[in-house]
């Protein structure tokens, strides 16, 4: 990398950024404080307009005030100057994918980018539901809005299609107006700091990746864990589920930068290309590599939470997961035999997402009678979210009493060191803007990922029922009964 703000670097050129979707809830919770942030610490201000578009009917002062409720929420502190940081945001209300509707707003665009002095330079950014992504992009490309005499991008959140052939079809269409490289596909993970890291860590440390392979790793751990169920989403979700919600991208996202070899450069195009070949890599998934959950009532923080059925808006008898957990192989020379175990689970006991890699046991057990039941070997793990840092545990003698052995993490928190992190948004706001599409994914990873995950959908049956509050079903522990330390998070 480095990559988002903190890469500093001239700031972007002149820009109009359309959000259609801007009514909704990413671009209020998300995109504006990422937006507000840029331009108040990085001079983009002066050099980008904003043309919110949605169905609803708004006028731009009720969109200006809307925004600018927004960022009070998220900047108290800054509501007395607001006002004239949401001058330069525009509203539009198309209708449907009517082409005269875009038509027109083809022409408000042209009068925004002369009045503005914007060069012609346009990222349309879809934070719509994706059902609408498609249609979206057919009607802009033809109302002509991806030519102009600057640069166009077009910037799609995930989910990208819900299999391989869906993910096909929508790489079609964007193709069919926008290349690949003027498409930035956002899976905010990777927008995430500390993942981003991950390849540092790596690559920016020998000593670490001398021993990063088969002959010093026992097995790595990627666990993606939330407390809350699916809230409001089942619309969604109950078509979706875990391994479509977060194991496909997310969790393999992170798989990819574990696993991949050191890149030849860090350009966008040489880091994508060893992501693919990881996923290129995975060995078919048998079905005794998968386990799927679905929570049932429980107990989270000591209040009552309804199970997954009860949840309002999921069908009757519901067979979708809430949980998984897999076994993936990377059958490469650097990895071959190391299991990669992935999970996540809506209503689980804690809100975490780390990676931990468990090194192999000494070869000797010279210390085997200090202490019988202890599990031998050290751990690294990546607290990727929250508490950001990470924690090697490694093994010192207790110094009083009887010989014995104590795990002790070497411990590095980010807050400590720098302070706050950058939310992944602004990170990957500010990329889109620089042209900069190493933390995007390329068409042919989405593609590559679904056809790896097909077997585990296809075999999806009836998911075990675990206890909200619990960490998973039960069939989970038995995936990793054959390490010591079974599931490990890092301590504390
Ligand atoms: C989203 C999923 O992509 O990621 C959600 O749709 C999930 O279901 C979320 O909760 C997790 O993101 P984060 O950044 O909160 O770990």
């Amino acid at each position: 990398m480095p990559s988002g703000p903190a890469a500093g670097g001239e700031p972007p050129e002149s820009h109009l950024l359309m959000v259609f979707g801007a009514t909704g809830d990413l671009f209020r919770r998300k995109l504006l404080p990422a937006l507000y942030h840029l331009m108040r610490e990085e001079g983009i201000r002066d050099r980008c307009a904003v043309l919110g578009a949605a169905r609803s009917p708004l006028t731009d002062r009720e969109f200006r005030e809307m925004s600018r409720a927004a960022l009070a929420e998220a900047f108290p502190e800054d509501a007395p100057v607001l006002d004239r940081w949401c001058d330069r945001m525009i509203y539009y209300q198309p209708v449907g994918e009517d082409p005269d509707s875009y038509r027109a707003l083809a022409e408000r665009v042209h009068a925004l980018e002369r009045e503005h002095g914007l060069g012609g330079n346009r990222i349309f950014y879809l934070a719509v539901h994706p059902q609408v992504v498609p249609p979206a992009v057919r009607a802009l490309g033809e109302a002509g809005l991806h030519r102009s005499s600057g640069w166009t991008r077009l910037v799609v959140e995930k989910p990208f299609g819900s299999d391989l052939e869906s993910a096909r079809e929508l790489n079609r269409v964007l193709h069919r107006y926008f290349e690949e490289s003027r498409i930035f596909r956002i899976d905010h993970y990777l927008g995430k700091a500390t993942v981003q890291n991950l390849l540092v860590f790596r690559f920016a440390n020998p000593v670490f990746e001398s021993v990063w392979n088969r002959d010093r790793i026992d097995n790595i751990q990627i666990t993606v864990a939330e407390k809350d169920g699916i809230g409001s989403r089942a619309g969604y979700y109950d078509r979706s589920g875990a391994v479509r919600d977060v194991i496909q991208n997310h969790a393999t996202q992170v798989l990819s930068l574990v696993a991949m070899e050191p890149p030849p450069s860090f350009d966008a195009e040489a880091v994508r290309d060893e992501k693919v070949k990881v996923l290129q890599s995975l060995r078919a998934l048998r079905p005794e590599d998968a386990v799927l959950g679905q929570y049932a009532a429980g107990e989270i923080n000591g209040s009552p939470a309804a199970g997954y059925l009860e949840e309002p808006g999921v069908a009757a008898g519901s067979t979708t997961e809430t949980y998984a957990a897999l076994r993936v192989f990377v059958d490469s020379w650097r990895w071959q035999g190391v299991p990669f175990y992935l999970r996540t689970g809506k209503r689980l006991p804690a809100r975490l997402t780390q990676v931990a890699v468990t090194f192999r046991e000494p070869p000797v057990a010279l210390f085997k009678t200090y202490d019988r039941d202890r599990p031998p070997g050290d751990v690294l793990y990546f607290r990727l979210q929250p508490d950001e840092g990470f924690d090697l545990l490694f093994d010192v003698q207790v110094p009083v009493g009887a010989p014995r052995l104590a795990a002790q993490p070497f411990t590095f928190n980010y807050e400590d060191a720098f302070g706050r992190l950058p939310d992944a948004y602004e990170t990957l706001l500010h990329d889109v803007m620089r042209d900069d599409r190493t933390l995007f994914v390329r068409g042919d990873e989405v593609e590559e990922a679904w056809r790896f995950y097909a077997l585990a959908l296809e075999e999806e049956g009836r998911p075990e029922p675990y206890r909200a509050g619990s960490w998973g079903p039960k069939s989970a522990e038995r995936l990793v009964a054959a390490h010591p330390r079974g599931w490990t998070l890092a301590p504390g």
